[in-house]
């Protein structure tokens, strides 16, 4: 059994729909539910009994160890965590407390349940030996790139620029801390941005699909050539298989698709696949929406992967190109207006209000 973290958000739903196409092995999936968590993700799996969900916090020590022990968990893959830049410029406590102090106490329930197992034991029987502890974490600790730099590695030193970075970079150290004091195995994944379904549609790309639709603006920040790394999710739930089964304990992985684009191509992109398959009644294409507004604060301008090690040393590789997986995307979010509109109402709405309220706009 194992026990994964934030498995009702985008990626951790995916990790969790994916681990069980894969195999049998049971899950428990603890997540608070924020408005980032929605159980309609989970739907494919209401009747299937290998998936257990329970609604608590990372942050809760005794409610984690009591599942660590009551389903002598042999794994933990940690997906939890605030993830919106944006708003960890606006409200960057909440990315403290479960970022940092939430981590914080879950490696440390971690550390009383695997204290307590055997040094080794028969395979499917958790031990000291066999356990993993997998951190989900992101390209952005390493800070920016300009435009000649080469991609980050494994050693590019920690940058972090927001505070969302600052919070995923201290959980990063705080897990290698258990690894080198304590001996937990721990494995480290960090990750570009990803992009596919149930991407919660603050994200740049399910963010347009969604105002393209609605024949509303598509926010491009600053002038639109900050680069970004992007990577379907579901390589990125392959590749968090692959390092949960074969990465070894102490290392940390770098995880992207060698898929570097400005942000305007990208909408660009998600645009002309859009006037294809859902044209605009009035025969104009999406692209008459884009309107440039207002910079984020401190706006990373580049990021890049490195990938050679977890694809040399473990065999992973991606297996969409941005094209085919960009293409998918756009047709899952066109096949699901009722999750769309089921996660776009109330609190949503206040958030997009506030966001964009204050940014000056130039249409492009
Ligand atoms: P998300 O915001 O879609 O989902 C986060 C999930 O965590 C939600 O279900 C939420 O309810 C849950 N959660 C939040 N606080 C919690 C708490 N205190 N206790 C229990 N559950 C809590 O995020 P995502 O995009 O799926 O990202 C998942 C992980 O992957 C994060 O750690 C993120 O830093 C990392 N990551 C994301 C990307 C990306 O492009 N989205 C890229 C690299 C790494
Ligand atoms: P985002 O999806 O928020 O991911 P991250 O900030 O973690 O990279 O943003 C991706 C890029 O798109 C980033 O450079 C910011 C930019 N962006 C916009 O231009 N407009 C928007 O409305 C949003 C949400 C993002």
């Amino acid at each position: 059994m194992i026990l994964v973290t934030g498995g009702a958000g985008f990626i951790g739903s995916n990790f969790v729909l994916d681990w069980l196409r894969h195999g049998n092995e049971p899950v428990v999936n603890l997540d608070k539910l924020t408005y980032a968590g929605n159980l309609r993700n989970l739907d494919a799996l209401a009747d299937d009994r290998r998936h257990q969900f329970v609604r608590g916090d990372i942050g809760d020590r005794d409610l984690v160890l009591s599942l660590l022990r009551r389903e002598r968990i042999r794994a933990v893959v940690h997906f939890a965590a605030e993830s919106h830049v944006d708003r960890s410029i606006h409200a960057p406590e909440d990315f403290i407390q479960t970022n940092v102090v939430g981590t914080f106490r879950l490696l440390e329930a971690v550390r009383a349940h695997w204290s307590d197992l055997p040094p080794d034991a028969a395979q499917d029987e958790p031990s000291r030996a066999r356990f993993r502890f997998v951190h989900v974490s992101t390209d952005e600790v390493y800070g920016t790139l300009a435009p000649e730099d080469p991609p980050f590695t494994e050693t590019t030193p920690y940058q972090p620029n927001s505070p969302y970075a600052a919070s995923k970079a201290a959980s990063d150290h705080l897990v290698r801390s258990f690894h080198h004091t304590f001996g937990i195995p721990v494995v480290t994944t960090n990750c570009s941005n990803n992009y596919g379904p149930f991407q919660f549609p603050e994200k740049l790309i399910p963010l347009c699909i969604h105002n393209a639709l609605a024949g509303r603006p598509l926010p491009i920040y600053g002038d639109g050539q900050q680069v970004r790394d992007w990577l379907y999710v579901e390589d990125h739930t392959a590749a968090i298989r692959t390092v949960l089964d074969r990465g070894m304990p102490g290392e940390t992985y770098n995880v992207g698709g060698w898929n570097e684009k400005p942000n305007l191509e990208v909408v660009r992109t998600l645009c002309s696949i859009l006037d294809e398959l859902a044209p605009r009644r009035d025969g104009r294409s999406y692209a008459d929406q884009i309107t440039f507004v207002t910079d984020r604060p401190g706006h990373d301008r580049r990021y890049a992967i490195d990938a050679r090690k977890v694809e040399r040393s473990l065999g992973w590789r991606p297996r969409e190109t941005f094209e085919s997986g960009i293409r998918r995307t756009v047709r899952w979010y066109l096949d699901h207006a009722e999750w769309v509109a089921d996660v776009t109402s109330g609190g949503y709405r206040e958030w997009i209000a506030k966001h964009y309220s204050a940014a000056t706009t130039s249409r492009g």
